[in-house]
């Protein structure tokens, strides 16, 4: 069920970590893709040792970074789980030098430092032969299914309804597990799209879940039954209907890899999460931490450069609404839930004063936050009496500019009333 700490939370940090993350290659893909042998592929897990594992660190980083919740893969589609799971060898206990749960320590530390917990699953299970039993209904199987399917042996088009029962059985006590174990307050799933809603049972595990987890927001990703939509890697246009996150890599891939060094910047970041948070959206931003645990430097210092702009600056993001609607200024924009406070974030250096089109209010004052002075504030043209406001310029002085991003903070004394129209012939003038 949607919560109210999840509609405005703004921002988070997704993480993929795994039997993967030696770094030679991508998550749980390569082996269904047929580009490197399934066996091979698991056997990565003897290098995942957590070695350097410190979730409190990872705590204390997220925090600092402005965060306000992560979300880490409890179990990707390769079938390896990060939690000593009852329903499966394949976990990091007993499958991996690692030698212990990871979940637990990693959901403590996040509660100690004030952050909501969020776990990843991902529905289909690509080490589990019942999970091949059945095929995708009402499609084609397409050559990986197939491939798939025939590492278990099931020949092709054959099906098994009664191993697909046992399949959603332990599917079941796992999520069982979780809920129960670690009392997430998201559960983000994945992989839902080789079934449909009614072989997976979404609307029935919907209600299970919220047995076992009265307060779990959950995503989009189970046939529709979940609460908000996750835009990924293409951030929208357009507002998404509803609730939504957009989730993101931080360089090019969900997961540690040794030749992806092409991070995005903190501005680039930070822009991203302007213009989700513009459209009333929040950034779920992902690392990938090394089989260590270690977070690469290059991540780690995108977070902490994010968290000193949003100690400043964290007010035009966090607890606001979506701000005006396209065509009123060139920047992003975001508006306090009393709609009394506008907030622009400008990523471009002013040329000269700021132009807005169509406040209707008078600003009252108009400020830069982390600097007390105000600026000087204009609205010339328009027909007020009319009801057609001119522009509102704004004076931006260069000494008051943040090298990353500006925020502008407009303050009115009544709800901001927006002219919206297409302009009008003015018949008298005042
Ligand atoms: C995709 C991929 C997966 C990744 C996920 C994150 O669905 O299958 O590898 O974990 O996106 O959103």
């Amino acid at each position: 069920m949607l919560q109210p700490w999840f509609t405005h939370a703004r921002f988070g940090i997704f993480i993929h970590w795994g039997i993967y993350s030696h770094g030679r290659w991508a998550e749980s893909w390569p082996f269904f893709r047929g580009e490197v042998a399934y066996d091979d592929y698991m056997a990565g897990a003897a290098e995942f040792t957590a070695s350097n594992y410190h979730p409190d660190k990872w705590a204390g980083l997220f925090a600092r970074s402005g965060a306000q919740y992560a979300v880490l893969t409890t179990k990707h589609h390769d079938g390896f789980a990060l939690w000593p799971t009852a329903q499966s060898a394949l976990n990091s206990v007993t499958g991996a030098p690692a030698g212990r749960d990871l979940i637990g320590p990693y959901c403590d530390a996040l509660r100690a430092e004030g952050l909501k917990v969020g776990l990843y699953f991902s529905h289909l299970d690509w080490s589990h032969p019942d999970y091949a039993s059945v095929l995708p209904r009402g499609k084609q199987p397409h050559d990986h299914a197939t491939r798939h399917q025939n590492r278990f042996g099931y020949p092709q088009g054959k099906e098994d309804p009664e191993a697909w029962e046992r399949f959603l059985a332990f599917h079941r006590a796992q999520l069982h597990e979780l809920c129960q174990d670690y009392r997430p307050d998201l559960l983000w799933f994945d992989g839902d799209w080789e079934r449909d809603s009614e072989q997976w049972r979404f609307k029935e595990l919907r209600n299970q879940l919220h047995e076992w987890a009265p307060n779990v927001v959950l995503n989009s990703r189970m046939g529709g039954y979940g609460d908000y939509s996750t835009p990924e890697q293409a951030i929208p246009i357009t507002r998404p209907e509803g609730t939504w996150e957009f989730c993101v890599t931080i360089n090019d891939s969900w997961g540690f890899q040794l030749k992806d060094d092409n991070f995005k910047s903190p501005r680039q970041c930070l822009w991203m999460l302007a213009e989700c948070a513009s459209l009333g959206g929040s950034l779920l931003l992902d690392i990938g931490p090394r089989a260590d645990g270690s977070i690469p430097e290059k991540a780690e210092a995108v977070l902490e450069a994010m968290g000193r702009w949003l100690k400043i600056n964290g007010e035009a993001i966090f607890g606001t609404e979506a701000g005006l609607p396209p065509g009123h200024a060139t920047a992003a924009t975001t508006l306090s839930a009393d709609r009394c406070t506008l907030y622009l974030i400008l990523f471009d250096r002013p040329q000269g004063p700021i132009p807005i089109k169509g406040l209707c209010n008078p600003v009252q004052r108009a400020t830069v936050p982390g600097h007390s002075d105000t600026l000087t504030c204009r609205q010339l043209g328009g027909a007020p009496w009319a009801g057609l406001p001119g522009v509102t310029w704004i004076d931006l002085p260069p000494e008051k500019t943040d090298p990353l991003a500006t925020v502008v903070k407009l303050e009115f004394a009544e709800p901001l009333d927006l002219y919206t129209g297409s302009g009008d012939t003015v018949t008298h003038n005042a």
